[in-house]
Parts: structure tokens; C-alpha cells; sequence
């Protein structure tokens, strides 16, 4: 587990440079606590796990991605698009993340005008890489070209995909308003190739038995270098706190989105690590408010005040 002395102090700073989450009421006394607290976000696209999570207050933001729509039940894009407006509007005004599924820059920009007019609660998910392991013949730079284009356009983008702290500035630098490095996948990763006799380190740690790509080393080290140079299952919220550090060296503001949760001890690491928003699964957000010892602590309370009864 990544302990709190190995954390970069300056995540608190430059937290209170970014925009309140709970800011206080007009005309009220009492400030909100936590006014600069990460923002929460579901990571569903079904509308039956996001209402009573809202209702609970325990969100201000959804994201989605194709995987998460067939699941919630989409079979055509019609019914993707269904199910986003459905989305959007019972969230406004928090932010929701609606995926691009096209795969070219003028296609992308067209679809990401679509998804956009949805409501301006939108924000437009853009992978960030990978358009070559679809086809080699599409440009690598796709992702960026698109995140820069958007950001002319006045369209709030998330950088999605991101695995290492390269992907993250280089979307950053484009004008992603969000990047979202997928902690839980890379954390699986690194247990599959777990290594116990090396270090935890940070991205500069090359993986040295990660087979080279066709392109050459050179392009190995914008692809396989991780956030942990040990094979560790805290990999994933090493990379957020490599990104947090790195965005506050350069007064980034773009938000750091930590996705891909596994369990709930990465939710306790990454708001050590300074995540700005962290998306999470409905299953693992249900739990929040318990632990089997506050269970034990409220039967315990409830038979000791039944002594109160009239
Ligand atoms: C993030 O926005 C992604 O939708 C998501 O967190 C991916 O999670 P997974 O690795 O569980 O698919």
C-alpha cells in the first residue's frame, strides 16, 4: 500500500487553485468543510445504479465508455444514444462523460459536436492512444489532434486510456479538462507480472521483459513504461500520484479523474494521492458508509437505547 510519507506534499495546494466542489450557500454562516474535496463520480451507465446514489449524495458526476452502455443494455447506437440523453439530463448540471466511437479526426470532432449538443453538462470522452492497434494506418496522433481540436471548439474533453504520466501530460498540453488514468487495469497488469524482488519505482523504471513493439524501443518508452517499476499491486495509485506531482509542478489544471477502481482501499490511496475526481463503480460506492465495526458499533447502540423506550 502507497504510504502516506511516499505522497507529493504539494497535491493540497494545488487543490484549492481548482474550482470549490461544495461551495457555501449564499446568505449561510456555516462554511462547508470540505469545499475543496474531490469530486465523486459513478462509473455506470445505467440510470437505476446512478439515482439512488445521487439521491444519496454521494456523486456530482457520471462517466461512461462503450463497455459500460452494452452493459447497461445498449444494443445500437440509437439506444446509446437513448440511454446518454437520459443520462445527461437527469445529472444536470454535473458533469457526464459520453465516449467517442468513431476512429477519425473529422469523424470524432462531427460525433463529438452530437454528443456535446446533448446538454452543456457534457463532457467528451476521447481515447487518448491505441487508434494503430486498431488499424495501422490511422494516425497515431489522432487522440491529441482531436483533444486540441475540441478545446478550440469550446468542448470540455476527458482524456481516456491513460496509463502512464507521458499519455497524461501530452493530453493535458492538446487541453483535456480531464485525464483518466485506469488505476485498477494497471494494478492488474503489474500483479500478472508481478516481480517482488524489484523496488517500487516510478515511470522512469523501464519494464524490461515487456516485449518491443514493431516501432522500436523508442516507441517502447512511450508505451510500456509504467508507473511502478516494481510489479506492485499500488502501481495504479503510484500513476496518480506521478500525475498529481507532475501536473503541480506546472500548474496543470487539468483534473486528475482516477478510474478504474478494484476495491476500496485504492479510494482511500488515491485521496492520498491527491486525485481531483475519483469514478468508481455503483457496487463499490453502496458501501461508503459502512465497515463491518460500525455494524457492530450501531446494533450495539440500538440494544443499549431501547433502555430510552417509553
Ligand atoms: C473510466 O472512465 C472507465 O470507464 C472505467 O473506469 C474503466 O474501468 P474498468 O477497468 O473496470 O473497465
Amino acid at each position: 500500500m502507497l504510504q502516506p510519507g511516499q505522497i507529493h506534499q504539494g497535491s493540497g495546494a494545488r487543490r484549492v487553485t481548482m474550482e470549490e466542489v461544495n461551495p457555501t450557500n449564499k446568505g449561510k454562516k456555516l462554511a462547508h468543510p470540505a469545499s475543496f474535496a474531490p469530486r465523486i463520480f459513478a462509473d455506470t451507465a445505467d440510470l437505476d445504479e446512478i439515482k439512488p446514489l445521487m439521491e444519496g449524495g454521494i456523486i456530482n458526476g457520471v462517466t461512461t465508455n462503450p463497455s459500460l452502455m452494452k452493459r447497461a443494455g445498449a444494443t445500437s447506437w440509437d439506444g446509446a444514444m437513448k440511454m446518454m440523453k437520459e443520462i445527461v439530463k437527469y445529472m444536470a448540471p454535473y458533469p457526464v462523460s459520453l465516449e467517442l466511437t468513431e476512429l477519425t479526426p473529422e469523424k470524432m470532432i462531427k460525433q463529438a459536436k452530437v454528443l456535446a449538443g446533448i446538454g452543456p453538462n457534457v463532457v467528451v470522452k476521447v481515447p487518448t492512444g491505441g487508434y494503430q492497434a486498431i488499424d495501422k494506418n490511422l494516425d497515431p496522433f489522432t487522440g491529441l489532434k482531436v483533444i486540441n481540436a475540441l478545446w478550440r471548439n469550446d468542448i470540455k474533453v476527458n482524456a481516456t486510456l491513460i496509463f502512464n504520466t507521458t499519455q497524461a501530460f501530452w493530453a493535458a498540453n492538446a487541453g483535456a479538462s480531464y485525464v483518466s488514468p485506469f488505476l485498477g487495469r494497471l494494478a492488474d497488469y503489474m500483479y500478472k507480472h508481478d516481480h517482488v524482488e524489484r523496488e517500487p519505482g516510478n515511470s522512469l523504471n523501464f519494464l524490461e521483459d515487456h516485449k518491443a513493439p514493431a516501432g522500436g524501443p523508442e516507441r517502447t518508452a512511450n508505451s510500456a513504461y509504467v508507473a511502478s517499476g516494481g510489479a506492485r499491486r499500488d502501481s495504479g495509485v503510484r500513476l496518480i500520484n506521478e500525475i498529481v506531482s507532475v501536473f503541480n509542478n506546472y500548474r496543470i489544471k487539468t483534473e486528475v479523474l482516477a478510474a478504474s477502481f478494484r476495491n476500496a482501499v485504492q479510494l482511500s490511496e488515491c485521496l492520498l494521492a491527491g486525485a481531483d475526481i475519483l469514478t468508481v463503480p455503483a457496487s463499490l460506492l453502496m458501501g461508503v458508509a459502512d465497515h463491518p465495526l460500525t455494524n457492530e458499533g450501531m446494533v450495539a447502540f440500538v440494544e443499549d437505547s431501547k433502555v430510552f423506550e417509553k
